[in-house]
């Protein structure tokens, strides 16, 4: 493997353990502004230091990400269907490698639809993609989406991953489901888990727990982060089971504590920024110190 592909492949699942934390923020591209994801700023500012890596697109990158960050960018590269159109399948690739560059991604990111009526076009879209990403030793991530109508279970996911990893992805981002054991083994490359729709807390680091103890590097997580009332103390959890080999009882616990020591600290001090918007002019402290990302 060339070294700046490696390098990069480097920068989001960690060498040290093998594992990855995403976290995802790229839901707009199809779902227009998502609960809690309406003001994408807002919502990345306090996660970014907690996360390995940012699932995003070219457009909330630039709008929305600071720039002086040093969190891996995963840019998705695929859209051009909504959720109110015809065939959300229906996709192509929308960013051209040489922005994908400008924009120092450290991987790209697309959705394939096996099984559906563009099956044949995402997955060639897939293979050119590698074909490409691969000149400039950009890694590629391949997102098995699914669509109403197919299933989650490990038959038709392991299909999906597998496909994925033909057309040479790097990295395949699936979803969860019983017996994730067989999707992992017969898959040649790291498998990410995508966290689904909103759960309880407690129930979304087990997946999390899950996931992992079947194999899987990490999670690439969105909806069970930002749309938690405690989206900090929540990224905090999911990192200790991820990182630090917690179980769900303990990332729990920690969770609860963070929740209970946010609510502490807003009880004492009552904010001055009345209309809570961030500083424009002063630095952001909380990604300020770029090494300081926590284990
Ligand atoms: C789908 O829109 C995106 O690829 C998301 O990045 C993915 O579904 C992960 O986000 P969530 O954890 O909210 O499912």
């Amino acid at each position: 493997m060339d070294w700046g592909l490696q390098n990069r492949i480097s920068s989001i699942i960690k060498p040290q353990n093998n594992r990855a934390l995403m976290l995802a923020v790229d839901h707009g591209y199809f779902l227009g502004p998502t609960e809690k994801l309406e003001n994408p700023k807002k919502v990345i500012a306090p996660l970014l230091r907690y996360c390995d890596s940012l699932m995003v697109t070219r457009g909330v990158q630039r709008s929305s990400v600071p720039a002086t960050t040093d969190t891996p960018m995963v840019l998705r590269v695929s859209g051009g269907s909504s959720i109110i159109g015809e065939d959300l399948s229906q996709e192509d690739i929308t960013v051209s490698i040489e922005d994908a560059i400008r924009l120092n991604a450290s991987a790209l990111a697309m959705s394939i639809f096996v099984g559906s009526k563009y099956e044949y076009q995402t997955v060639v879209n897939l293979g050119k993609l590698v074909s490409e990403a691969e000149k400039y030793g950009l890694p590629v991530l391949a997102v098995t989406a699914v669509g109403k109508e197919l299933g989650k279970d490990a038959r038709y996911l392991s299909l999906a991953c597998r496909v994925a990893a033909e057309q040479g992805a790097h990295i395949v981002k699936t979803y969860y489901c019983d017996n994730f054991e067989k999707v992992v083994q017969s898959c040649p490359v790291p498998i990410i888990v995508a966290g689904g729709k909103k759960i309880p807390e407690r129930d979304a680091l087990q997946l999390t727990f899950n996931a992992i103890k079947s194999g899987a590097v990490g999670v690439d997580m969105g909806r069970n982060i930002w749309q938690s009332e405690h989206p900090v103390s929540m990224i905090k959890a999911v990192r200790a089971i991820v990182h630090s080999n917690q179980n769900v009882d303990q990332a729990f616990k920690l969770y609860k504590k963070l929740v209970g020591e946010e609510s502490k600290s807003k009880k004492r001090k009552p904010s001055k920024n009345k209309s809570n918007k961030p500083n424009q002019n002063k630095p952001n402290t909380s990604t300020k110190n770029k090494s300081n990302k926590p284990n």
